[in-house]
């Protein structure tokens, strides 16, 4: 069943061209019709006065992205609570609110928790984002929708992570269309980037062997740092996640422009710090972190897209995607720090695919 692969989550690494292509097959015919997802969709697109996101974990990491997406593309407020927390919390939700729910296994003890109570908080609808269909969560929401990731048997979520990504980009394209916040233009230039999609995570994959070489240097280490912005910034508290919890290898996630704020303290040659660079306008304001780094003898692993060369003479070891990823950067930048912390983890030597002290799905509290 294993194929060519060690372990169920480098299999799973690499079904994600197939899982993201299943994900957004209808999109990829019908561009951001929000018909997509079922007849009802339009009118609660329609009709939504402001989005809550809810979830754990990786879940929650999407969650996070999504937020810069809906925002950026309709100009509605986003919240992204854990579920854990948005549970216990008090307050009452704003009339008409969505409720996006995000979760793999759809059986999260903290998340139905949390949209159960959302429910007596307002007059609220849930929207499911969910990898399995008849699950618990399925059958309690308002609406769903489904990535097509297929089963995932890791317990570090990698394709059911990519694939909630893709799913939400085309729910931010067509919560936009249903809207009219965007130009037909504007959209058009939007969905131009799916159909390239699956090809720019396989490039991404294709650079296994150099990732190989950093986890052999990561692996001796017990503390790193990753650092990103806007949407690469929830990619960089995800690729910490996937190092911590199979590596064991203690990971911070940081937004770049926080760095001055605390953890710049940490930084020394013993620190290695991943940095995510893309190629937009945030991109100089980057290299000012980089610098920072750099001159407390930090050893800056870097993935970039191509026109962020002149971060090289700051860092230690630079990784380039061969393409640029535009908007799905978030989705892209995240296949590199995935095999990073795969390729870590089977250095080390530990039980990759059933991590100490961890669970697939999370059904108590
Ligand atoms: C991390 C991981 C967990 C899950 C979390 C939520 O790799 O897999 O953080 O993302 O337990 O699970 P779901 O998405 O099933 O609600």
């Amino acid at each position: 069943e294993l194929g060519p692969y060690r372990h169920y989550m480098q299999k799973e690494i690499f079904e994600q061209p197939t899982a993201i292509a299943n994900t957004i097959n209808q999109a990829l015919s019908q561009g951001f019709n929000p018909d997509q997802f079922g007849e009802q969709a339009q009118q609660i697109l329609q009709q939504a006065t402001a989005i809550r996101i809810i979830a754990c974990g990786t879940s929650y990491h999407a969650g996070l992205v999504a937020r810069y997406w809906i925002e950026a593309y309709t100009g509605m407020p986003v919240s992204v609570d854990i579920a854990s927390e948005y549970r216990y919390s008090n307050g009452l939700e704003q009339r008409g609110t969505l409720i996006i729910a995000i979760s793999q296994s759809g059986e999260t003890a903290d998340l139905l928790a949390a949209i159960r109570n959302a429910k007596e908080r307002g007059e609220v609808k849930i929207l499911a984002l969910c990898n399995v269909a008849h699950s618990t969560l399925t059958r309690e929401a308002d609406l769903s929708i489904l990535t097509q990731a297929g089963i995932e048997i890791g317990v570090a979520s990698t394709k059911a992570f990519t694939t909630q990504l893709a799913a939400l980009y085309v729910f931010a394209g067509c919560l936009a269309q249903a809207r009219s916040s965007l130009s037909d233009e504007k959209l058009a230039e939007l969905a131009n980037w799916l159909p390239r999609l699956p090809a720019m995570i396989s490039a991404a994959l294709s650079q296994e062997s150099e990732i190989e070489g950093w986890a052999q240097a990561l692996s001796h280490h017990a503390h790193t740092l990753y650092l990103g912005r806007n949407t690469l910034f929830p990619i960089a508290l995800e690729g910490a996640l996937k190092l911590k919890e199979i590596a064991y290898i203690h990971a911070e996630g940081y937004a770049a422009g926080e760095l001055k704020h605390g953890p710049l303290a940490l930084v020394d040659e013993n620190m290695p710090v991943i940095v995510c660079a893309a190629n937009d306008a945030l991109f100089e304001k980057l290299m000012s972190n980089l610098r920072e780094v750099e001159a407390r003898g930090g050893q800056i692993y870097l993935i970039a897209e191509p026109g962020c060369e002149a971060a090289l003479p700051y860092v230690k070891s630079a990784i380039f995607l061969p393409l640029n990823t535009g908007p799905l950067a978030p989705i892209v930048f995240t296949i590199p720090l995935q095999l990073l912390a795969y390729h870590t983890a089977h250095r080390k030597g530990t039980d990759v695919d059933k991590p100490r002290n961890l669970a697939k799905s999370v059904t108590v509290e």
